[in-house]
């Protein structure tokens, strides 16, 4: 296993550039199961999970060509698919829950693993089955797999109990191939979403209203091959914009679509964080000491679940109380132990945190626990003093690339070392 050292208290300067979107990608990469011919796809951040979901279609038999140095992903098909997604992969990544929808509605059926829950929370999938289950699908649950079936998916009105990205993209994909009108109501709004809905139409599926919260699908016989190229990972973006934030710098963020970070840009505008936008290139300019803000996470448009640890690390240098809400996952505060290593005054109470802002924060060894977590501590590490160590950073690489590489082209003392300690 991998750790990172840090060394804190430096500032930043200079550019970074934004990869393609983790949340994107996955997604999309499913969506191919849906295609009879070629697929490529651009703009492809080498991640972890990427790979995972790339394990994933060849274990279903697509046959895949990757180069990572143009961030190229040509995907031909198969006549034979394998309908079934083995445990093995899906407890890697439970994103790779995606397939069940596409390959669903391309073979009538599918076998796959229901993916556990994971550190921030039990994760459950009822509203992708129901919503699959709608348009005709039979579900049979047991062993750990679900197992649907449908000789053919017929096109209805799906109302999501709640706006879940991941059902509103499972059921969107099936729906494309369904006879028929589908309504997804109550749909998910994220970007990525949008980005979804795009390159299924340029496939050649009929998908309108992706990005409100009524998605309207009408069913094809079949979908062709296309090329699409993966929007800018707005977490990622934000992430670094908070890195700015937090080390009193100013850097430039490259490949940035800002009309998808207008929650976190408000957010840090009111924490005293300056903005100078130049078409995808936006720079950041950290005030000397942050203000607090309060911000509760909700589906997009509002301010976002995958911001609200790195958010938090901010506020614990800010210049006074802050509370911080999470409406969406029940066990998203897995960082809150950790920063108080690190001498954060943070207090849980029920799905909140009370955050009294302190002068600085002091550097330690601390554990991540999750994607989004873990990059919160390096964000606290880079602002503390002296020396971190932050552990299991296998977490981090699932949706970050080349964090360190990038943070130290921004000047930050950081560096990747293996962990030979037996814990
Ligand atoms: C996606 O997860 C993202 N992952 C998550 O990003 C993100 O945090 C989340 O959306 C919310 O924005 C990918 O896109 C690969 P949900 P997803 O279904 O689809 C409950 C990251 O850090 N729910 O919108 O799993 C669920 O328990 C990851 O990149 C049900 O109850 O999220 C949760 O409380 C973390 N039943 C809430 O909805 C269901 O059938 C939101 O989940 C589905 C979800």
């Amino acid at each position: 296993m991998d750790k990172f050292v840090i060394k804190g208290g430096k500032k930043l300067s200079g550019s970074v550039d934004i990869n393609g979107a983790k949340n994107s990608t996955l997604p999309i990469l499913a969506g191919a199961i849906l295609s009879g011919d070629n697929v490529m796809i651009k703009n492809i951040p080498d991640l972890k999970d990427v790979r995972t979901m790339m394990d994933v279609l060849r274990s279903i038999g697509l046959r895949l060509t990757e180069d990572f140095e143009s961030r190229e992903l040509h995907i031909k098909p198969s006549e034979k698919l394998n309908i079934e997604t083995p445990y093995e992969l899906i407890k890697q990544m439970r994103a790779s829950f995606f397939v069940l929808g596409p390959l669903l509605a391309r073979m009538g059926k599918a076998r796959v693993a229901l993916p556990g829950g994971c550190a921030i929370g039990t994760r459950p999938v009822d509203i992708h089955l129901k919503g699959l289950e709608k348009l005709g699908a039979k579900i049979i649950l047991g062993h750990g797999y679900v197992e649907a079936s449908a000789s053919k998916l017929v096109g209805d009105n799906v109302y999501l109990d709640f706006p879940s990205v991941g059902a509103t993209e499972n059921i969107m994909m099936a729906a494309t191939l369904a006879e028929g009108k589908t309504l997804i109501e109550n749909a998910a709004k994220e970007p990525e979403i949008d980005d979804l809905a795009a390159f299924l139409n340029t496939l050649g599926a009929k998908i309108k209203g992706a990005g409100t919260d009524v998605i309207e699908i009408t069913g094809v016989k079949s979908l062709g091959g296309g090329t699409h190229s993966i929007i800018p990972d707005r977490i990622e973006a934000g992430t670094f914009m908070v890195a700015a934030a937090m080390t009193g710098s100013n850097i430039k963020i490259n490949n940035v679509r800002l009309d998808h970070l207008e929650a976190v840009i408000a957010k840090l505008q009111d924490a005293g964080v300056s903005f100078y936008k130049t078409g995808t290139t936006i720079e950041v300019a950290a005030p000397e000491r942050l203000k607090p803000v309060n911000i509760k996470s909700f589906p997009y448009p509002g301010f976002p679940t995958d911001m609200q640890p790195q958010f938090m690390a901010a506020m614990t240098l800010a210049k006074g109380t802050s509370c911080i809400q999470e409406t969406i996952f029940e066990n998203r505060f897995m960082h809150v132990a950790e920063l108080k290593r690190m001498g954060a005054n943070v207090q849980i109470k029920d799905r909140s945190v009370i955050v009294e802002g302190v002068k600085h924060l002091s550097g330690a060894p601390v554990m991540a626990s999750d994607l989004r977590a873990g990059a919160a501590l390096v964000l606290a590490a880079l602002a503390a003093s002296g020396k971190s160590e932050i552990l299991r950073v296998y977490h981090i690489d699932r949706g970050y690339e080349s964090f360190e590489k990038k943070l130290a082209g921004l000047g930050a003392d950081i560096s990747r070392e293996k962990d030979t300690a037996l814990y």
